[in-house]
């Protein structure tokens, strides 16, 4: 679908889903002159651009409209994931020993909170959409913050996560 394209809140965030899926699947299969390290990289960008715009504009909506507990948990799912993020985009790439395991647990997680806010019936996204949230509108601010993101992130690189519901962690 073209990114002009107008769609709803969650058509857009699936599709986003959907985009990062692909790009494990292209890592796994990947190898050689630096292309893993290049969709991690992708991978990285893709999925800080999707949590800040969910953090930004969709979770904020959603709050008192979806059960407390699972809005909660799906910050702290982003902040672990980031702090993988954070070392995978910045690390050594290829080189690290632990790259591959580093995107491979990246993975597990992100899987396992798509799930989480996927799931039919009582995913965060289905009890957004019956809470009657405007996700005409949301989709509109989400594909315009995304574009800005974006384009940012490009330009700049990835920026150093902001951790929502954990202080730094010096171990
Ligand atoms: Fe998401
Ligand atoms: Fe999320």
């Amino acid at each position: 679908m073209p990114e002009s394209t107008p769609r709803d809140a969650i058509a857009l965030l699936k599709e986003d889903h959907r985009t990062v899926e692909d790009l494990f699947e292209q890592f796994e299969k990947a190898s050689g002159d630096g292309r893993k390290e290049k969709l991690a990289q992708q991978i990285c960008l893709e999925l800080s651009v999707h949590a800040t715009i969910e953090e930004e504009i969709f979770y904020p909506a959603c709050e008192g409209k979806v059960e407390e507990d699972l809005l909660k948990e799906s910050y702290v799912e982003h902040d672990a994931a980031k702090i993988l993020i954070a070392q995978i985009s910045s690390g050594a790439g290829e080189s690290d020993e632990f790259f591959d395991s580093k995107v491979k647990v990246l993975q597990e997680e992100i899987e396992h909170h798509v799930e989480e806010e996927e799931k039919r019936m009582e995913g965060l996204f289905a009890q957004a959409r019956k809470a009657g949230l405007d996700m005409d509108a949301l989709g509109e601010q989400l594909a315009a913050r995304k574009a800005e993101l974006t384009e940012t992130y490009k330009a700049t690189g990835i920026p150093k996560p902001e951790l929502k519901t954990m202080d730094e962690v010096a171990v």
